[in-house]
């Protein structure tokens, strides 16, 4: 029996719905597995503020740190946006991936077909099929990059941020993006903005150096506002895209869009390759929601994809992994949806806790 120990971050919003019923999920996986998770529940974002002032507490960290994966619900709400920066539930979130090294964040964006019509494109642009996935640097860039600050010179305002990145920490999210365009469509596309900015200059001879470790996958460049472009006007061009943190923040909403349902899309952040170690912290993409909180309204999927994403990702059991994705591919066909994904008069609106139960169900039933 494989022992596995989860620290739950249910967070705000509908942070704590959705996590509530990717844990259903899991233990439905322990039954059918082999496999069994024991779970803690810690503070981040605005409950940790409300709970211990901060959005980050030490023990939330240390738990994390000794956790064999993370599963994150969603941070933020209205309620603290009149905090400082560093003190809003933001900072939790940052915060975490800074002290686990969590450098990679994987965004995958799929067009589900029964959910092609929510794509914001015209469908020929989608029909062909659309299956990005986005890895983004995570723990550096003007996130994180120093000197920032606010001061007055000669009685204006000014505030900075410094976009900077080093040869090592531009390599290793080269390497997880071609490892895992291996596993793939073996294309990666690699975004900046060289034309402009040095630091674009240093991505893209760095990422041409890694690329020669991975010579039977292809590499191509992209300016980041061509590459906005490009991925509304012709979004199935791209298998793996690779790129800095503020790049990627950005352009993994845009691709979100695409896929037309922020509900459904799951993340992984790694501190490596996949079944190298370290922590990683699995998270629903959408946000906390506050609109709906509270209301059993919220969509659960991309938190029981992300449940999928750390089974693969963090402990190889590649098919429990298929299970729970395979088991909410069947509720689609099934004609279920939650609101945020309903769209025609022959689906079935459910909420958050019936949609957690018939994926459930899915996941006992899958052969
Ligand atoms: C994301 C979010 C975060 C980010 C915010 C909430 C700090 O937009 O995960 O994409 O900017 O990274
Ligand atoms: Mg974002």
């Amino acid at each position: 029996m494989i022992q596995k120990h989860l620290v739950l971050l249910p967070g705000d919003g509908i942070g704590p719905e959705v996590v509530a019923q990717a844990v259903k999920a899991l233990r439905v996986v322990e039954k059918r597995f082999g496999v069994s998770f024991s779970m803690e529940t810690a503070l981040m974002g605005g409950a940790a503020i409300d709970a211990a002032g901060v959005p980050l507490p030490p023990e939330t960290v240390a738990a994390c740190k000794k956790a064999d994966a993370v599963l994150l619900g969603a941070v933020g709400g209205p309620k603290w946006d009149g905090l400082p920066n560093n003190v809003r539930p933001e900072a939790g979130l940052l915060g975490i991936r800074k002290e686990l090294g969590l450098f990679a964040n994987l965004r995958p964006s799929t067009v589900f077909p029964e959910l092609a019509s929510l794509s914001c494109l015209r469908p020929d642009l989608v029909e062909k099929g659309v299956d990005i996935l986005v890895v983004r640097e995570l723990t550096g860039d003007v996130y994180f990059g120093k000197p920032a600050g606010e001061e007055v010179r000669d009685g204006l305002r000014y505030a900075f941020n410094n976009m900077i990145y080093n040869e090592s920490e531009i390599r290793r999210i080269a390497r997880v993006a071609f490892a895992a365009a291996r596993k793939r469509g073996k294309r990666v596309c690699s975004v900046d903005k060289a034309n402009v900015l040095v630091v674009g200059r240093l991505w893209r001879a760095v990422v041409e150096e890694a690329h020669k470790e991975f010579p039977d996958v292809d590499l191509s460049h992209m300016y980041v506002d061509n590459c906005a472009m490009q991925l509304i006007m012709n979004p199935g061009q791209f298998d793996v895209i690779v790129t800095g943190n503020i790049f990627g923040d950005i352009l993994s909403d845009e691709s979100a869009a695409v896929a037309g349902s922020l509900g459904m899309l799951p993340s992984a952040s790694l501190s490596g390759t996949a079944g190298e170690g370290g922590v990683g912290l699995y998270e629903p993409v959408h946000g906390s929601a506050p609109d709906i909180a509270g209301r059993d309204k919220a969509n659960p999927l991309a938190t029981i994809l992300s449940v999928a994403m750390m089974l693969r990702l963090s402990f190889g059991l590649v098919e429990a992994a298929d299970a729970v994705e395979k088991a909410v591919r069947e509720v689609l066909r099934e004609g279920w949806r939650t609101g945020d994904i309903a769209a025609g008069r022959a689906e079935k609106v459910v909420g958050c806790i019936a949609m957690g139960d018939l994926v459930a169900a899915g996941i006992e039933n899958a052969r």
